[in-house]
């Protein structure tokens, strides 16, 4: 998918949030990995790189162990504490990004006016396999849940910010 962007400087950096549900497993994972390719790229002055989770049960926590292991494997350190995606996050960020259909839900539920609905997308609308559009919960699964979490995002996020380079004015 290709979508249009507002212009990005370093006087105005592009604001990223990645949402899940708990805000442990799969947007932190999509977070590590977009902030490690935009400082691969040397691009960090121009994008706010966050995560969080439209529900409160994991407030406060680190990633989750096997989200971390299954990163670091691959060289992408975790940063997130988790914390709850607020209905002020809409107006804050540029984009704000989906894991799956029920993340989606949520956002636009706390959008009631409908005044975001252009910042709230899929992180699979990305993802050049789309599959079946979700980011999987890898909650109570094994590690390879987590592992295939892993590939879907780091597709998706080094898509992501190839178009979104196309918009950065330096
Ligand atoms: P996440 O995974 O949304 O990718 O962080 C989950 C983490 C915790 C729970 C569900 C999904 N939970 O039910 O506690």
């Amino acid at each position: 998918m290709s979508s249009s962007f507002r212009k990005i400087t370093i006087e105005d950096p592009f604001k990223i949030c990645f949402v899940c549900l708990g805000n442990i497993c799969r947007s932190p994972t999509a977070e590590g990995i977009f902030i490690h390719k935009v400082k691969k790229a040397g691009l960090e002055l121009f994008f706010y790189i966050d995560s969080a989770g439209t529900a409160a049960y994991h407030v406060g926590e680190p990633a989750n162990s096997k989200s971390q292991a299954t990163a670091n494997k691959h060289g992408v350190h975790l940063p997130s504490t988790a914390q709850r995606f607020e209905y002020r996050d809409l107006e804050e960020f540029d984009l704000v990004l989906a894991m799956d259909s029920e993340n989606y839900h949520n956002l636009s539920n706390l959008d009631r006016k409908g005044l975001y609905t252009e910042k709230i997308k899929m992180m699979r609308d990305f993802d050049p396999q789309k599959g079946d559009g979700q980011v999987p919960d890898p909650y109570y699964g094994g590690i390879q849940g987590f592992e295939n979490v892993f590939h879907i995002l780091d597709r998706s996020c080094e898509a992501l910010l190839d178009q979104l380079k196309d918009y950065i004015q330096k």
